[in-house]
């Protein structure tokens, strides 16, 4: 068995809060999902790692036939599940896992999609191995990844005190440039990049790959 992800607790932790902070650039957000519906097609079954409460999974359900979603947090998940219910979604299904160890069939989704995670799950080449055997020859990674080598270099001093305190998950810290590597060399073929922020500078780059 798959051991715990030592992050597990303080996602718990911070579960409920999160699902009630307000996101911070709507507008960049919604420039994000819009890309994403253009992107997924109505037949298509979309895996989600690091989902968090649904927010998004929950948006693009209608635009798909079936979503699958995971976090490694089961209360984030829990959350998922009441939001979904409260919304009678039918076609979103919320599981725990790590992205780390993804459970599904090989070449069994058309795309799978990584929102504000890449910097959280610590062995990224394990993960996008593991979509990209998910997922059906011509299928699509989509990610949208801060990240953190261009933002305030104080943060690398910053993180690692919150994390004594147990008020920072464990980062990583690369480009966009590394990211992009990251994926060519996990045998997808980048196929778009874009940022969506509303800022002068926006440091989460949004990153469309093709399985081959
Ligand atoms: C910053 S939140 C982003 C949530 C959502 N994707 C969004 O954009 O709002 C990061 C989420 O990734 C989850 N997470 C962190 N490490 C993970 C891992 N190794 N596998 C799966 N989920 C993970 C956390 O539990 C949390 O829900």
């Amino acid at each position: 068995m798959a051991a715990t992800h030592p992050d597990t607790r303080f996602w718990d932790r911070i579960a409920r809060k999160y699902s009630t902070d307000p996101i911070k650039d709507m507008a960049g957000y919604e420039r994000s999902l819009e890309r994403m519906r253009e992107l997924l097609c109505a037949t298509d079954t979309v895996l989600e790692i690091g989902c968090g409460t649904g927010t998004t999974a929950l948006k693009l359900a209608p635009s798909v036939a079936r979503i699958i979603a995971t976090d490694v947090s089961s209360e984030m998940i829990v959350i998922a599940r009441e939001k979904a219910a409260a919304e009678a979604c039918q076609n979103a299904e919320f599981s725990v896992a790590d992205a780390g160890h993804l459970p599904g069939p090989d070449g069994s989704i058309d795309a799978a999609l990584a929102l504000n995670v890449l910097h959280l799950t610590g062995d990224r080449a394990e993960v996008l191995t593991g979509i990209r055997r998910m997922l059906k020859p011509g299928g699509l990674l989509i990610t949208k990844t801060p990240c953190l080598a261009e933002m305030n270099p104080l943060l690398r001093l910053a993180v690692p005190v919150a994390r004594l305190f147990g008020k920072a998950p464990s980062v990583s810290f690369f480009s966009a440039t590394d990211l992009e590597a990251e994926i060519a060399a996990a045998g997808f073929k980048t196929i778009e990049t874009a940022r969506h922020g509303s800022g002068r500078k926006d440091p989460r780059i949004f990153i469309v790959a093709a399985k081959p």
